[in-house]
C-alpha cells in the first residue's frame, strides 16, 4: 500500500516534470526571438558611434571611414573608391565575427598603423551586439 503511494507519487512527479519541460520548451524560441531583438536595438544605438564616420546601405557615400556595405567575409580594405591607409591595404584578414569582434576590441592592435580614430570598445557583449547589428544592417 505504502510502496504503491509512492511509485503513484513518483509518476505523478515524472508527468508534472514533463510538463513543465515542454512547456519551458514551447518558451524558448519567444524568449530567443526577444534576446535577438534586444541585441539588435542595443546595437543600433552603438552604432550611433560609427554612424559619423561609416554608411551600411549600398550606394550610400564614404564618409571619414568607407561605406561598411557587404563588409562580413569580405577581405579587408575592398570597398571601392575609399582610401585606404597602407597599412589596412597591406592586411591580410576577412572579416567575419571573430576578426571583427578584435578589431572592435582595440583596432591598431589588429592592424598597426591603421587610420581609423578609435579607442575601440570594452565590453564583449557590446562588441557583439554591434556586430549583430552590423551584420544584419549591411547585407
Ligand atoms: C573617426 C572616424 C571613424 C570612426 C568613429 C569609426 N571608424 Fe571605422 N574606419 C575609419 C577609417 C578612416 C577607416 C579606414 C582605416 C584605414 O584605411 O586604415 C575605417 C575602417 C573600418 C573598417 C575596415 C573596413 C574595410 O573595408 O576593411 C571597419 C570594419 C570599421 N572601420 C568599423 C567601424 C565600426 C564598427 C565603428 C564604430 C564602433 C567604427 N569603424 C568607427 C574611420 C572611423
Amino acid at each position: 500500500m505504502c510502496e504503491r503511494s509512492s511509485v503513484a507519487k513518483w509518476a505523478g512527479m515524472m508527468v508534472l516534470a514533463m510538463a513543465m519541460t515542454a512547456a519551458v520548451q514551447a518558451q524558448q524560441p519567444a524568449a530567443e526571438a526577444d534576446a535577438a531583438a534586444a541585441e539588435l536595438k542595443r546595437g543600433r544605438l552603438l552604432y550611433i558611434q560609427c554612424r559619423a564616420c561609416h554608411e551600411l546601405k549600398a550606394g550610400e557615400p564614404h564618409k571619414v571611414g568607407p561605406n561598411l556595405h557587404g563588409i562580413m567575409d569580405r577581405k579587408v580594405a575592398a570597398a571601392q573608391g575609399f582610401a585606404y591607409s597602407a597599412a589596412l591595404k597591406g592586411a591580410s584578414l576577412v572579416w567575419n565575427r571573430e576578426t571583427f569582434d578584435k578589431w572592435l576590441e582595440k583596432p591598431s592592435a589588429v592592424v598597426p598603423g591603421n587610420s581609423m580614430a578609435f579607442a575601440g570598445i570594452a565590453s564583449p557583449k557590446d562588441r557583439a551586439a554591434l556586430i549583430a547589428y552590423i551584420a544584419a544592417e549591411s547585407k
